[in-house]
């Protein structure tokens, strides 16, 4: 089939490529001539395990191919993909729908009378309802599930396919757009417009929730004096419960977790079917990162003023360069702001949280970043960050303190070559005095 994907970030390049991959005609659109430049000459502008090889592959073919004209775009395909951000607006917790919004406007100007316009942006429920009463092209809408460092994974070979459709001819279409994918077992689930669209975010909120009930478990153990690592060994052996997403921290970041649960708290209100409990989810969340900037403060003798911090970790997880609401860099802001002269160091996104974090100091490495620290916080959980030999790390600070903010690291091993560790959850070492 011959398709467009409009909007190139990481959900639609990713969409783009594999639909390529899936053996069509793809055409990818965006407004941005520089992004549409570098992935028409097969560089991806951000790091995406295995789409760049993909993206290469498919263009260098033909089969895959950029612009910035919507005429083009219109003129070419028989079903168009609406992949654009919904960002929160500036003015509330709502989500910002200026760019679905003049994607679905742009395509439907051009667009063939019996093309099919497929919404698979994050958006209120009501949107697609909406998009499809003011359009004469007709309206599906077929929500994603990928996440970030296992995008191409997550669209070859996803969980489950949901088709929002008004009509028969709308769930062919998208039938065919998935047949290998389907052919392969995947289950899929076809619903109407409001539905389609709460699978995500219900998907995303029971996400969110999972991981902030484990953070306030960690609460109660650093009151109580419990570990919550192994509590949520122990609670993910029970099936109903399972062990994924029970990894307590310093909680969510990215661009799309913090976002999307207060986005559907916002529309859940203006519905009248209030999600409180999503307001405490991302209360917990916040207060993971005040709880490290808490123990840092307190390895530091009561204030960071003055103190040398290392922070291993950037960007809000491993295998991204994504720092957007990174918890990370959000911990270093605050130590700059108050006093502290902080270094920080991630394998990927590096560039990205310069632009963003001009003022703080980045090293090209782990060990330059620990070289005279009074302090390390472990703050993302790249698999090299646990690679580090305590033994020699200990050489090259100042004060051999570390906070491990991923609950990740062999506390044994640091505490064995001589280091202060502290990490969220579990218990404080009696003297310690924090
Ligand atoms: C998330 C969802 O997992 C995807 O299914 C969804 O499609 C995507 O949002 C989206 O809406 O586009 P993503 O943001 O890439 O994907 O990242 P996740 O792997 O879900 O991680 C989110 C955050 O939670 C990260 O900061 C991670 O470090 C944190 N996390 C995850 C924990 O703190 N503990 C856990 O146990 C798991």
């Amino acid at each position: 089939m011959r398709l467009t994907v409009i909007g190139t970030g990481y959900l639609g390049a990713t969409h783009a490529a594999c639909m390529a991959e899936l053996g069509h005609e793809v055409l990818g659109v965006d407004v941005d001539p520089d992004k549409i430049a570098a992935l028409q000459s097969g560089r991806v502008p951000f790091h995406e395990p295995g789409l760049p090889e993909l993206i290469a592959r498919h263009t260098a073919s033909g089969r895959l191919r950029f612009t910035t004209s919507y005429e083009e775009a219109g003129a070419f395909g028989e079903v168009h993909f609406v992949c654009v951000g919904t960002p929160q607006r500036a003015d509330s917790d709502g989500a910002d729908l200026t760019y679905v919004d003049a994607a679905f406007a742009a395509i439907a100007a051009h667009a063939a009378e019996d093309a099919l316009l497929v919404g698979k942006s994050t958006v209120p429920v009501g949107t697609a309802r909406r998009l499809a009463d003011t359009h004469d092209t007709e309206v599906a809408w077929n929500p994603e599930f990928l996440r970030e460092g296992f995008a191409v994974e997550d669209t070859l070979r996803p969980d489950r396919l949901v088709f929002g459709v008004a009509s028969s001819r709308a769930e062919a279409a998208l039938r065919e757009v998935y047949a290998p994918v389907l052919a392969a077992g995947t289950p899929l689930v076809t619903a109407d417009f409001p539905t389609a669209e709460l699978v995500k975010t219900a998907a995303n909120a029971f996400l969110a929730t999972k991981i902030s009930f484990i953070n306030a478990m960690a609460e109660v153990c650093e009151a109580a004096g419990g570990d919550v690592g192994i509590l949520a060994e122990a609670l993910g052996h029970d099936d109903r419960i399972g062990r994924k997403f029970l990894r307590a921290g310093v909680g969510f970041g990215g661009g799309c977790l913090p976002k999307d649960i207060r986005a559907f708290a916002h529309r859940a209100d203006e519905l009248g079917a209030p999600l409180r409990f999503l307001r405490e989810v991302d209360a917990i969340n916040m207060r993971r990162r005040d709880r490290v900037v808490e123990l840092a403060r307190g390895l530091c003798g009561g204030a960071v003023l003055g103190a040398r911090v290392a922070v291993l970790g950037a960007a809000f997880k491993p295998d991204s360069d994504d720092i957007r609401d990174s918890p990370a860099l959000n911990v270093a802001a605050r130590l700059k702001l108050d006093g502290a002269d902080v270094t920080v160091y991630d394998p990927e996104a590096m560039d990205n949280a310069r632009k963003t974090f001009p003022l703080l100091g980045y090293a090209m490495s782990a060990e330059e970043a620990l070289l005279g620290a009074d302090l390390v916080l472990h703050l993302t959980e790249w698999p090299q960050f646990r690679e580090i030999d305590p033994a020699r790390a200990r050489s090259l600070v100042s004060r051999p303190h570390i906070v491990d903010g991923r609950g990740v690291l062999d506390a044994d091993r640091w505490t064995s070559a001589g280091w202060r560790f502290l990490a969220l959850g579990r218990p404080v070492p009696a003297g310690e005095g924090i």
